[in-house]
């Protein structure tokens, strides 16, 4: 079957996710993020993710810039840094605006130049979607850009990924879905996509229902890839 689309997921695949706590422990201000900045995002990140399945279980939407914010709440106070409005503050606002991993604005191209539909499908909210695109260089680069809000559920539900099928008319069997999330890999492989897991971490692949088909340590082999499946 040929792959006629190739969606990512947002935050860990394309945006890097560490890179707020990162950045704002270089600036002055906040000498205690020295030691600590990579515990407080990891903290953040398992908060944002455990919440949102959370909510998705129990059927209480709501915006994903809210269950950020609650994240990065839990992990400030974990790390006995929540007085700190100005830190908050800072963080909230570099997440926003996120970089893209060094390899994502190169492989994006060739895809695109390869005839391939690119869209993303993501927890995110379009205003935080439309704010990491725009920040990361990467505007023009997606046909479509797909928000959960649309179907007012978290990931792995069926009906988020079911958004493709619906917006660009073709079969879950033509689609390439990569995500940097194991979870998020697995579960879109059970829903029938062919899928690619973007293991930046070396982790352990998840127990789940399927396993993603392929795995790489970054994006820039992915045009290869598609091209190899595309001419098989
Ligand atoms: C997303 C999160 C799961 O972008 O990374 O949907």
């Amino acid at each position: 079957m040929t792959l006629k689309a190739c969606v990512f997921d947002a935050y860990g695949t394309l945006f890097d996710v560490s890179a707020a706590a990162r950045e704002a422990s270089r600036e002055a201000s906040f000498p205690e993020l020295a030691e600590t900045w990579q515990s407080l995002a990891a903290i953040w990140r398992d908060k944002q993710l455990q919440y949102t399945w959370l909510r998705a279980v129990t059927g209480d939407h709501i915006d994903f810039w809210q269950v950020t914010q609650d994240g990065l709440d839990y992990a400030l106070e974990a790390s006995g840094l929540d007085k700190n409005a100005a830190l908050r503050e800072r963080l909230l606002q570099l997440y926003f605006n996120l970089s893209a991993y060094p390899e994502v604005p190169a492989m994006l191209a060739t895809l695109r130049a390869e005839g391939l539909k690119t869209a993303i499908l993501s927890n995110g909210s379009p205003d935080m979607l439309n704010g990491a695109v725009s920040s990361a260089g990467l505007s023009g680069q997606f046909d479509a850009v797909l928000s959960v809000q649309d179907v007012g559920i978290f990931k792995p539900a069926p009906q988020v990924y079911a958004m493709v099928e619906q917006t660009f008319g073709i079969a879950r069997n033509e689609v390439l879905f990569v995500s940097s999330n194991g979870w998020d890999a697995g579960c879109a492989s059970a829903f029938g996509f062919e899928t690619l897991w973007v293991n930046r971490l070396g982790a352990p692949v998840d127990r789940l229902a399927a396993t993603p088909q392929h795995t790489m340590k970054n994006l820039s082999g992915l045009p290869a890839l598609l091209a190899q499946q595309n001419h098989a």
